[in-house]
């Protein structure tokens, strides 16, 4: 499946989102990232590219859609601290090499002060999808690259993400919230992905 095509299918699932249930909205989104992240053309996109840091985030839509398709890149041992992703429907899994998912579920919150508990691990691969849902327990986690080498992974969010939450561990084992931006590196990178595919 080419970046067209899963813009398209996003789209679609945008536009019928309001008619389906949550596990649904995972379900049609689950395939299409599915053959996405194992076509390797798209692989080969993310091998060939030299991202400027160790860690790159491309929007591979373009910025004024309503959902966003982000390439994230993570140099050998990056991680990202716990987030939330502001209460989209979203999926996740990789194009190159893996990471490591962890799922925190907030347990109880004082002001800015949250406590937090570690939830569900998994092993983000290629083919191998990871929901984001605004349920307690599926909303919060944090992603890191344990390996040796570079992975790329494929965030899609079904309602574009302006402003998120990080949670940043206190002295007294509780977590404190930080609002922040969700900012890109480059946007509309899916139209240089055709052109790549083409020539
Ligand atoms: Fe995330």
């Amino acid at each position: 499946m080419d970046v067209t095509t899963l813009i398209d299918a996003v789209a679609r699932i945008k536009s019928e989102a309001d008619e389906l249930t949550h596990q649904e909205i995972i379900d049609r989104l689950s395939g299409p990232l599915a053959e996405f992240t194992t076509s390797t053309e798209n692989q080969g996109f993310a091998e060939a590219y030299r991202p400027s840091g160790n860690y790159t985030r491309l929007l591979l839509n373009d910025p004024q859609e309503p959902y966003q398709i982000v390439l994230v890149f993570w140099g050998p041992g990056r991680g990202s601290p716990i987030h939330d992703h502001d209460d989209t429907i979203g999926a996740v899994s990789a194009l190159t090499g893996e990471t490591k998912e962890i799922k925190y579920i907030v347990t109880r919150c004082e002001g800015e002060h949250v406590k937090l508990t570690q939830g569900s691990e998994f092993t983000i691969a290629p083919g191998r999808v990871t929901p984001i849902l605004p349920e307690d327990d599926k909303q919060l986690h944090l992603m890191i690259n344990e390996e040796r080498r570079w992975a790329a992974t494929v965030h899609v969010y079904l309602t574009a993400i302006h402003r998120y939450r990080q949670y940043e561990p206190a002295p007294d084992g509780s977590f404190r919230t930080a609002e922040t931006s969700l900012w890109f590196d480059e946007c509309g990178v899916g139209r240089r992905m055709t052109r790549s595919a083409r020539s």
